[in-house]
């Protein structure tokens, strides 16, 4: 678990799959997901929340729930795509009633935080649409900078945390 002065994120419980879709059925929010596999439907949420913390299944990301501390359910964080060469990529969305606040800001931020002093990731990547202006300034608030995000990448923005 990972506590801060405005959220918490912890391991997803399957409680948190009606909050969690009904988020996602924001068009804008799920469309902002490019490339992740989220579900849509609580029945799917509920299974892909089963999948993730079945702990016989190596898998080789980390996906929290993102809460307050009154245990309101906000949205998602995940760490993913890890290598030899110590990068890794950053996911994250909240339901739109929560944006506007900097619980985004917090919890990327205590997830970059694990991913580099204690998982020994030394680039933390994050990947989002060019016209994604939020995540940007999230990210940037956070000192990830603008890198070239590579072939097939024009309409993307790539940034990237450094230990
Ligand atoms: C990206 C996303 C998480 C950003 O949410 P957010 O709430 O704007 O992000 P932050 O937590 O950084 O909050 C910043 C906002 O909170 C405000 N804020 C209020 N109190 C604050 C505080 N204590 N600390 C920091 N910011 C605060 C800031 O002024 C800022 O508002 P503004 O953008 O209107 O100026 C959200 O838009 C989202 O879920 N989008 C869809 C998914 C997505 O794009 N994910 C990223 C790619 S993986």
């Amino acid at each position: 678990m990972l506590k801060g002065d405005m959220v918490i994120l912890r391991s997803p419980v399957v409680g948190d799959a009606e909050a969690l879709s009904e988020y996602l059925r924001d068009r804008e929010v799920f469309s902002a997901l490019q490339g992740s596999v989220y579900p849509v439907t609580e029945q799917d949420m509920r299974n892909f929340i089963f999948f993730i913390s079945d702990r016989t299944v190596p898998l080789s990301e980390i996906n929290l729930t993102i809460c307050l501390h009154d245990g309101t359910v906000i949205g998602m964080c995940a760490l993913h795509d890890f290598t030899k060469r110590g990068t890794a990529q950053i996911g994250f969305w909240l339901g739109r009633r929560h944006w506007g606040h900097g619980y985004a800001r917090e919890a990327v931020a205590l997830v970059s935080r694990m991913a580099l002093e204690r998982l020994g990731v030394k680039r933390l990547y994050a990947v989002s649409a060019a016209s994604n202006s939020r995540s940007e300034r999230t990210l940037s608030s956070l000192g990830f900078k603008k890198v070239r995000a590579g072939p097939g990448g024009k309409d993307l923005i790539k940034m990237v945390l450094t230990r």
